[in-house]
């Protein structure tokens, strides 16, 4: 009997972990991956690129993401709740949260625009009207879609409801369960592009491309923008992790989860770049054609498919399905707040964060159109919001979030949360990224903000 139930309680503890292993995942895995992480990579010179991002995912993503879930396993509450309460009295720490909010509003403003081309895109792709290896005809199918304000804001506005819609009606955690059992389909499928844009000929050069770095190519935009790519992947420096480690058990190894979470999410925008690279450099398409780069891309390797027809629609509809994913962890942080700040209610807090994303997001979304030629910091709002938030607020979160973890949470506490008081013998690894957490990552961090900031 007592044999038994040891068994019970290791099984549901196994089910639970592999649940939130899950949920981290979901919120991961997203447009980071399939179009922002090609997209970077194109425009920021390649494998230096990669190896720059990777440097970054490692050194800063991994220790923040693991201080973040930590965070907010220790106090089982929302980011403001969470730093409000760890707090020695009178500093602002909540303030972490509160660039959280402000970050997802951002990100949310051209997310929700490009996550609308991408169902546009299951729409053409059902039609056929995009499956073509021509770049001339392939950029001007993706140009009439992002210069016509009524169809940009329209998918736009589709996307923010159909969110609102999946909150409001509390199934989140439902299509949440939906979107992780999808995702090894998305796997599989990204494994096919590759299969295909591998075998066309002139791959090679895609191959070398993403893989042969040139080191020479490496400069301070090159770090700032990996670094932001590491943020923005992750879903870190905002507050949402600590949301997510709020609902880990106290059994669960916070470490190793993480680590299998950024292997699993570095797997598949490799997949995605192996897919697309080869791809651009046989179609002789523009490796620096910046956010178009997927919509011209993949439809041309889905055009000289057996059945491309059917797989393009598959793949974009498997994209939505992990941007959707992404959009309610973010969703999640704005309500969050409106909710337990502001004392509204799920469905007041849901409407008006729908509605300032229309607002705030129109801009954005017409930025190929009405506001082509207004430029704040010489970028359009598309990408001025990508910007502030990959670059300003959560690497500026980030930082926060290690100087606190370092300096005022501190070594026994790191060590006997992360080692579930001393349950899992991982003394060293923790003892590793301490010290990562304490003085490499937050340096790290600030010296390329420095840079940004022209302070050097
Ligand atoms: N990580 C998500 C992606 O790559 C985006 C995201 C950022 C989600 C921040 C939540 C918070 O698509």
């Amino acid at each position: 009997d007592k044999h038994h139930k040891a068994g019970h309680s290791v099984r549901d503890a196994f089910t639970s972990n592999l649940g939130m292993l899950a949920a981290t995942l979901g919120s991961a895995v997203g447009l980071g991956n399939i179009w922002k992480f090609p997209s970077m990579t194109g425009t920021n010179g390649g494998a230096s690129f990669l190896f720059v991002y990777l440097a970054c995912t490692v050194v800063v993503g991994l220790p923040v993401m693991i201080s973040e879930i930590m965070l907010g396993r220790t106090v089982k509450a929302n980011a403001i709740t969470t730093l409000r309460k760890l707090s020695p009295k009178g500093q602002p720490w909540g303030i972490v949260g509160i660039s959280g909010v402000v970050a997802a509003f951002l990100i949310l403003c051209f997310y929700t625009e490009v996550a609308g081309w991408v169902f546009a895109y299951i729409f053409k792709g059902i039609s056929g009207s995009i499956l073509t290896t021509d770049p001339t005809i392939a950029s001007a199918a993706f140009a009439d879609l992002i210069s016509d304000p009524v169809q940009s804001i329209g998918w736009q506005w589709f996307v923010i409801i159909f969110v609102s819609i999946i909150i409001t009606f509390g199934i989140s955690k439902g299509i949440e369960k939906v979107t992780i059992k999808l995702m090894p389909i998305l796997f599989l499928l990204l494994l096919v592009i590759c299969g295909r844009s591998l075998t066309l000929p002139g791959a090679e050069k895609g191959l070398e491309f993403l893989f042969a770095p040139d080191f020479s190519k490496i400069s301070g935009s090159v770090i700032l923008m990996a670094m932001g790519l590491a943020f923005f992947k992750l879903s870190i420096g905002m507050g949402t992790m600590m949301t997510y480690g709020s609902y880990f058990k106290n059994s669960q190894n916070i470490p190793l989860t993480a680590t299998r979470v950024v292997l699993a999410d570095l797997l598949i925008s490799l997949l995605a770049g192996i897919a697309i690279f080869p791809a651009v450099f046989a179609y002789g398409f523009d490796v620096s054609a910046g956010p178009s780069l997927l919509f011209i891309t993949i439809p041309a390797v889905f055009a000289s498919m057996p059945m491309g027809h059917l797989f393009a629609v598959l793949f974009f509809v498997l994209t939505a399905v992990a941007a959707t994913g992404a959009m309610l962890s973010l969703f999640e942080v704005p309500v969050a707040y409106l909710c337990e700040a502001r004392q509204m209610s799920r469905k007041a807090a849901t409407l008006t964060t729908a509605l300032l994303i229309m607002l705030l997001g129109a801009p954005a979304a017409l930025s190929s159109s009405l506001t082509k030629d207004v430029k704040v910091f010489g970028m359009n709002f598309f990408d001025l919001f990508d910007f502030l938030s990959s670059n300003l607020c959560m690497p500026a979160g980030g930082l926060l979030i290690c100087i606190f973890t370092g300096w005022v949470f501190g070594k026994d506490r790191f060590k006997a949360e992360l080692s579930n008081h001393g349950l899992i013998k991982n003394e060293k690894v923790v003892d590793v990224l301490f010290f990562l957490i304490k003085y490499v990552s937050p340096l790290l961090v600030a010296i390329v903000m420095m840079n940004m900031l022209k302070v050097f």
